[in-house]
């Protein structure tokens, strides 16, 4: 199969022309100004956007977790990433405790059997190294599975929560192993005093959900994991940050030279923590960790991924439904599931409200949303841009078109949308994955078990195209 994409504007995370883009099989073979070759298929993208198909390193498909599982799996949330123009993410395979790490990746790759759209790769999220998992089995995993992310948790203390020791060691292997640390950093201790003392005053509503996660317990988390991973000698990657008190350590970090590196999610930008008081226990609609923050963190964080001090944009994308699962914490705020859906609407929302609105540039955009995650995590070149010998991922992006975001359209299976009823101009129209339609004329065309798992490169190397890779070994 060929495709020829004609006339669009070529956006990298450097560049920004118009061109033409050949496709032969699943990789570009030429980037050129009239190309006139014969094709299977012809796309005019003038006044379009040629962008990569954007990667997502954050998300938790068919998660199971207190008593509940995440609502998409991988089918429908890889159809609201495909519709979205996310043709790439990492999801979190969690170690069930006292589980093996092979086993847990065993199970994570039967939920994806038959269903991928979309390519994955998995990060390992460590929850026991007491029992099941093993150091040496962790080391293992970049070579012997293409795991190469390590992910802690400093919070929940309940179920996902490792102590330092853990986290520490973890921090060692990967120095060794040249896998990337990543930790949700908050202080799962201070806030379980705080849960519990906010409950036995009959405090039970999920405004107390912020309110018991103060910011101050996220900067101190994230300055811990940044002196640990310094002592350990590994790089650092802190997920979902959502505030000054996190962003500032990160910053300081960066400035000294040192190997740490930083992600904020679309919701962060746009949701306050006023919405946590939204009548009816639609509040609990935005109850996900860390919680929705003061108002004024939202330019901060604009200027975190402008300045480079964050370097992606992740979704987050924890879905549950609201009427059937987050009315589990009704009486009880600790009781709603956290999270929320977002995997299909981040780059409608960045291109909107970042680029349209003159936060960011486009080539800024594609560096955050595609580039970066992609180089972070071991795709790139393979996925996160548009070059010769890439995969042929695109996304063809119409600037123009406006819709309505809402739970009406969405392809999650969430009953609700986080940003339900915003207007945005600016979203995909055809998305290619590998060289082959995914979505068009607003339907999906790809079939389930058409995605492919990644197994990525270690922190700081090169994920060849597959035909480089095979001309570099003779
Ligand atoms: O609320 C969230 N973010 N749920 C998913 C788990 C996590 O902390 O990322
Ligand atoms: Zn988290
Ligand atoms: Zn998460």
């Amino acid at each position: 199969m060929s495709v020829l994409i004609k006339g669009g504007r070529v956006i990298t995370a450097a560049d920004d022309y118009v061109a033409d883009i050949f496709i032969e099989g699943e990789r570009i073979s030429l980037i050129g100004e009239s190309l006139d070759l014969p094709a299977d298929k012809v796309i005019d993208a003038s006044g379009k956007y040629v962008l990569p198909g954007a990667v997502d390193p954050h998300t938790h498909l068919e998660m199971p977790w207190r008593g509940e599982t995440t609502i998409d799996d991988f089918e429908s949330g890889h159809t609201a990433a495909a519709f979205g123009g996310t043709t790439t993410h990492v999801d979190f395979c969690i170690q069930g405790k006292g589980q093996t790490f092979g086993a847990a990746l065993e199970a994570w790759h039967a939920k994806r059997e038959g269903k991928a759209l979309i390519d994955n790769g998995f990060h390992i999220a460590v929850t026991d190294l007491r029992e099941g998992g093993t150091l040496e089995e962790l080391a293992r995993l970049p070579e012997e599975h293409g795991v190469t992310s390590y992910k802690l948790f400093m919070a929940y203390k309940d179920s996902l929560m490792v102590d330092d020791e853990t986290l520490f060691k973890t921090m060692q292997v990967a120095a060794e192993t040249g896998a990337l640390v990543m930790v949700h950093a908050e202080n799962g201790d201070a806030i379980e005093v705080l849960m519990n003392e906010a409950v036995a005053a009959g405090n039970i509503t999920p405004r107390f959900h912020a309110l018991t996660r103060p910011p101050e317990l996220e900067g101190e988390a994230t300055n811990r994991a940044i002196q640990l991973a310094r002592v350990a000698g590994s790089p650092l990657y802190v997920v979902h940050v959502s505030c000054q008190e996190s962003a500032e350590p990160i910053a300081i970090a960066r400035e000294k030279g040192w190997n740490v590196f930083g992600e904020t999610c679309t919701q962060y930008f746009f949701i306050d923590q006023s919405f946590l008081d939204r009548p009816d226990f639609e509040g609990a609609k935005y109850v996900y960790t860390p919680p929705p923050r003061a108002k004024a963190n939202q330019e901060i964080l604009w200027n975190a991924v402008r300045t480079n001090v964050l370097q992606a944009i992740s979704t987050d994308h924890c879905a549950y439904l609201f009427k059937g699962q987050k009315d589990a914490g009704l009486e009880d705020f600790r009781q709603i599931p956290n999270g929320g859906p977002g995997l299909e609407n981040r780059l409608q929302m960045i291109h909107h409200f970042g680029v349209r609105e003159g936060r960011i540039s486009l080539n800024r955009m594609v560096e955050l949303l595609c580039t970066n995650p992609a180089k972070l995590f071991g795709l790139y070149p393979r996925k996160g841009t548009l070059a010769v010998g890439s995969d042929a991922d695109v996304v063809i992006f119409d600037p123009e078109k406006k819709l309505t975001i809402s739970a009406a359209t969405h392809h999650s299976r969430s009953d609700y949308n986080l940003y339900e009823g915003t207007e945005v101009q600016g979203s995909p129209e055809v998305v290619l994955l590998r060289g082959s339609v995914l979505v068009e004329n607003d339907k999906l065309v790809a079939k389930p078990g058409s995605g492919q798992f990644i197994k990525r490169a270690k922190f700081g190397e090169e994920l060849k195209p597959a035909a480089l890779a095979a001309s570099a070994a003779v």
